[in-house]
C-alpha cells in the first residue's frame, strides 16, 4: 500500500538530554502540533531532525530504534550543521527574509554550502524510505531545495511542498543571493502549497521575476513541467482541543488558576520566542493600556507564555533579554500586593494545562508582526466551549484571512492594540457569543485532517493531469 513520507527539518518528537538521560517529548511549532495528529492516524513514516545533538553510536542507535517504533527516521545533524544550516541559512537568513525583518539576515556563504549539505543529507535519507508509489511531502523554508533534488534522483516521484511561513514580496526575495537556486529548488515539486493567496501571489511573481515562468489559473508551466500551485489555509485538531478543555485535568488546573489570580481578569498570549510574534509590541500595549485606562489597574492581568526557541540564535537571545526587561519594568512600576499586571512564564506547557489557560483567559491576544498561519488563535477560539471570551488577532496573521470575526488589529500601532484590549474587556456578552460562534463553526470545519485531505488529493490530481498529458 502506497504511503505517504512527511519530511520536515523538526520531528513531532524531539529528544532531550538532561543529566545524561535522553527523554522525548513533543515538539514546538505549529507545523509539529498541526501535523502531530495526522501522522499518527495514518501508516505513514515522517523524516526529520530529532532536536539534538548525537556523536556516540551507541547513543545514535538508541535514538533510532525509539523513534523507529513511532515510524519517524531520524536525520542525524553535526554541532557544525545544527550551527550552519539550522541557526544559520534557516534561521538567520530565510526566517528574518520571509517575515520581512530584512535587517536581521545574514549572508554568509558558509551557510548556504551547509543547507545545500544538509538538503542533500535529507534527499538521501528520504531515497532510503520511499517506494516508487509512494508521495513525498516536504515541508518548509528549511527544505526548499530537496523538491529539486528529490525530482532529479527520481524524476516520476509525486512530491508535494508546503510552505507553513508567509512569502514575501520579490522585492525581498531577491535581495537573497541565492534566490534563484531556491526557487528552482521548490520547483522539484508537483504541487506547491501556501497559506494564504497573498504569499502565493507573492511566490508566482518571485518565479517570474528570476526564472521567467508564468502562471495561469494556479497552473504554473516549467519548462517541460506542470506544476501547481494553490492555497490551503492550515487547521487545528479541534477535537483535540475541545475534549483537552472539557478534560477533568484542564478544569482542575483552571480552578487553581483561578483561586490564585481571585477576582482578577485575565489576558492570555502563547507563543515561541521569536521577534516575529510581536511580544515586545504587545507588551508595550498593554502598559498602555494600564495608562490610558487606569480603571485596569489591579482588575486585569496579562498571562504571557513565552516558549523557549532558538536561543543559540543571537537575536533571539536578545529579544529574551528585551522581554525581561520589559515585564521587569512595568510589573515594578504597577504592580501591588495583591496584583501582578503581567504573570509571565518562560517555558512549555503540556496540553492540559493551555487548555486550562485558554478556559481561563477572556482575551486572548494574538499579534505577531508577521506570521504563516497562527495556530494558537485556532487552539483559543477551540477551547471556548462556552462561546465567551475575545480574540484580538493581528491582521498580518494568516489566521486573520478566516478569523474576520477576531478584533483585527495592526500589530505596530500600539494605541489601537490598547485600544482593542479595552474594547475585549467591555464587550457585551452577546457580541461576544455572534463572533465566536462564528469562528468556531469555522476551525471546527477547516479542520487539520480537511487540509491534509484537501493537499493530497490536489497532489493526487496534479500526477493524474501529468500522466494523461504524457500519453
Ligand atoms: C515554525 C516553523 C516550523 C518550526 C517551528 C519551531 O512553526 O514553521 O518549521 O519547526 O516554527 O521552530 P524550530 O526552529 O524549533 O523547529
Amino acid at each position: 500500500m502506497p504511503r505517504t513520507i512527511i519530511v520536515s527539518n523538526r520531528l513531532p518528537t524531539k529528544v532531550l538530554r538532561t543529566n545524561d538521560t535522553l527523554t522525548f517529548h513533543a515538539s514546538e511549532g505549529g507545523l509539529a502540533t498541526g501535523l502531530g495528529s495526522i501522522f499518527r492516524q495514518e501508516g505513514n513514516v515522517w523524516v526529520g531532525w530529532p532536536g539534538l545533538f548525537v556523536d556516540d553510536e551507541q547513543e545514535e542507535g538508541y535514538v533510532r530504534e525509539q523513534l523507529r517504533q513511532d515510524r519517524m527516521v531520524p536525520v542525524m545533524l553535526t554541532e557544525a550543521e545544527i550551527r550552519d544550516y539550522y541557526e544559520g541559512f534557516s534561521n538567520s537568513t530565510l526566517w528574518p527574509t520571509f517575515h520581512y525583518f530584512p535587517q536581521f539576515a545574514e549572508y554568509e556563504q558558509s551557510h548556504w554550502d551547509a543547507y545545500v549539505a544538509v538538503n542533500e543529507k535529507f534527499c538521501a535519507a528520504v531515497l532510503e524510505q520511499a517506494g516508487p508509489d509512494d508521495t513525498i511531502w516536504v515541508h518548509d523554508y528549511q527544505l526548499l531545495l530537496l523538491p529539486a533534488m528529490l525530482r532529479a534522483a527520481r524524476p516520476g516521484a509525486t512530491i508535494g511542498f508546503f510552505l507553513h511561513i508567509p512569502f514575501p514580496s520579490y522585492e525581498l526575495i531577491r535581495v537573497l543571493p541565492w534566490a534563484r537556486e531556491l526557487m528552482e529548488g521548490i520547483l522539484g515539486a508537483d504541487l506547491i502549497g501556501f497559506h494564504t493567496f497573498g504569499f502565493m501571489r507573492h511566490f508566482l511573481s518571485s518565479v517570474s521575476h528570476l526564472l521567467g515562468f508564468t502562471a495561469q489559473n494556479g497552473r504554473l508551466e516549467a519548462g517541460d513541467r506542470t506544476i501547481l500551485v494553490d492555497t490551503f489555509p492550515m487547521g487545528i485538531d479541534y477535537e483535540r482541543y475541545v475534549a483537552a478543555a472539557a478534560s477533568d485535568s484542564a478544569r482542575q488546573h483552571e480552578a487553581n488558576y483561578r483561586e490564585a489570580l481571585g477576582d482578577i481578569r485575565a489576558i492570555l498570549s502563547i507563543d515561541r520566542l521569536d521577534y516575529s510574534k510581536g511580544i515586545a509590541q504587545r507588551l508595550r500595549a498593554f502598559e498602555l493600556l494600564l495608562q490610558r485606562y487606569s480603571e485596569w489597574r489591579g482588575q486585569v492581568s496579562l498571562i504571557m507564555v513565552v516558549v523557549p526557541s532558538r536561543d543559540q540564535v543571537a537575536q533571539y537571545a536578545a529579544l529574551k533579554e528585551e522581554i525581561d526587561e520589559l515585564v521587569g519594568r512595568i510589573n515594578a512600576a504597577y504592580r501591588t500586593m495583591s496584583w501582578t499586571p503581567i504573570h509571565y512564564f518562560y517555558r512549555a506547557f503540556p496540553l492540559d494545562e493551555l487548555a486550562a489557560l485558554y478556559r481561563l483567559a477572556e482575551v486572548g491576544l494574538v499579534t505577531p508582526m508577521r506570521d504563516g498561519m497562527n495556530l494558537v488563535a485556532k487552539e483559543f477560539v477551540a477551547s471556548k466551549a462556552d462561546e465567551r471570551g475575545v480574540l484580538i488577532l493581528s491582521e498580518r496573521a494568516g489566521a486573520a484571512r478566516e478569523l474576520s470575526d477576531a478584533l483585527l488589529i495592526n500589530p505596530t500601532d500600539t494605541s489601537q492594540l490598547a485600544e482593542a484590549m479595552h474594547d475585549a474587556l467591555v464587550m457585551p456578552e452577546a457580541e461576544q457569543i455572534r463572533r465566536m460562534r462564528a469562528m468556531r463553526q469555522l476551525v471546527r470545519q477547516y479542520t487539520v485532517f480537511a487540509w491534509t485531505d484537501l493537499f493530497m488529493n490536489r497532489l493526487a490530481y496534479s500526477k493524474n493531469q501529468q500522466h494523461s498529458l504524457d500519453t
